[in-house]
């Protein structure tokens, strides 16, 4: 049988990427940058976010794309960002449908109709794309935040590097973890996610993951959970210093809910633990597969 061990190095690899999720990836980024050349001037366009990072969890979904726009197009920094999302709005519903396209706070997500099967399988395909319009700044890059009604600051790269270097500090385990939380977070409460925006996840990791990797995978996550829950009440800015609060999207009972949630997912965790150390190995990965959901494997 196998052992809980076994079963978390499993559930990791399932996590992720492989050759072909990225090339379906880099596919769908040129037939994108393909047609959004012809409405726009870009200067460069790139995936980034959470899937640059291999912080993104599984089914692959909300890709970010980032579309540098060229000096031609300055004229809609100076606009509401709302223009900006609703011309590349307009242009991917021309080559997708509008079924197929959806206006986000920063982003126009296009949904390529993917089936995601039972297991939260693929075939190995990306379900969704996230286009973000964006103008370089120096190093960093202005996008737009409909919300708020305002251009944010942003810095891929130091995000990529911050999530480098606590990997590396936690014997190349952390990113893993990362993605087993943010699987949790896509199965947990019941339609709306405990946490949201995901990315404060990786955000709080960076903070609540230390003192380096203790060797189990049982109570690297159940302190994890413990942890998150007892923090997600703060406030968490941007760790590059330069956009707002990666917390400033839930609110007072949202938090309430979140931290409600992760404390649940903590004491799950600990039952799980109890049960290898009374030898109940099949009811530990029971209760780890209903803790994560369908990629947490059984056999
Ligand atoms: N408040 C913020 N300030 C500055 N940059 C941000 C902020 N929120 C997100 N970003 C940047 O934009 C990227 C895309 O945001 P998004 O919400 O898609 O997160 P993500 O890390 O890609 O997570 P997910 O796996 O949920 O897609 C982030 O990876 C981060 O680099
Ligand atoms: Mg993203």
């Amino acid at each position: 049988m196998l052992t809980v061990d076994e079963a978390f190095r499993k559930f990791k690899s399932r996590l992720e990427l492989n050759d072909r999720e990225q090339g379906n990836a880099s596919a769908r980024q040129n037939e994108v940058r393909d047609f959004i050349v012809t409405k726009f001037s870009v200067e460069r366009s790139f995936l980034t976010g959470s899937y640059k990072r291999h912080t993104k969890t599984k089914p692959l979904k909300d890709i970010d794309i980032f579309f540098q726009l060229g000096d031609s197009e300055r004229h809609y920094r100076d606009k509401a960002p709302d223009v900006v999302i609703t011309a590349f709005y307009d242009a991917l519903v021309e080559k997708y449908g509008s079924s197929a396209v959806r206006k986000q706070t920063r982003s126009v997500n296009v949904d390529f109709g993917v089936v995601v099967d039972s297991d939260d399988n693929t075939d190995y395909r990306v379900l969704s794309v996230d286009v973000v319009p964006a103008f370089a700044d120096g190093n960093d890059y202005e996008i737009p935040d409909r919300d708020k009604g305002k251009w944010i600051r942003t810095n891929p790269e130091t995000h990529a590097a911050k999530a480098t270097a606590a990997h590396q500090a936690y014997s190349s385990e952390w990113k893993g973890l990362v993605r087993m939380v943010k699987y949790w977070n896509n199965h947990a409460g019941s339609g709306e996610k405990p946490v949201k925006p995901s990315f404060l996840i990786e955000v709080m990791a960076l903070q609540c993951l230390y003192g380096g990797w203790g060797g189990r995978f049982d109570y690297e996550i159940q302190a994890l959970f413990e942890t998150l829950a007892d923090r997600i009440q703060e406030d968490w800015p941007d760790p590059a210093g330069l956009g707002p609060p990666v917390s400033d999207c839930m609110d007072t009972p949202q938090r309430d809910r979140a931290r409600r949630l992760l404390k649940d997912a903590a004491a799950q965790a600990t039952v799980a633990i109890d049960h290898v150390r009374h030898g109940r190995n099949g009811e530990a990965l029971k209760t780890w597969r209903q803790l994560f959901g369908p990629k947490f494997p059984l056999s």
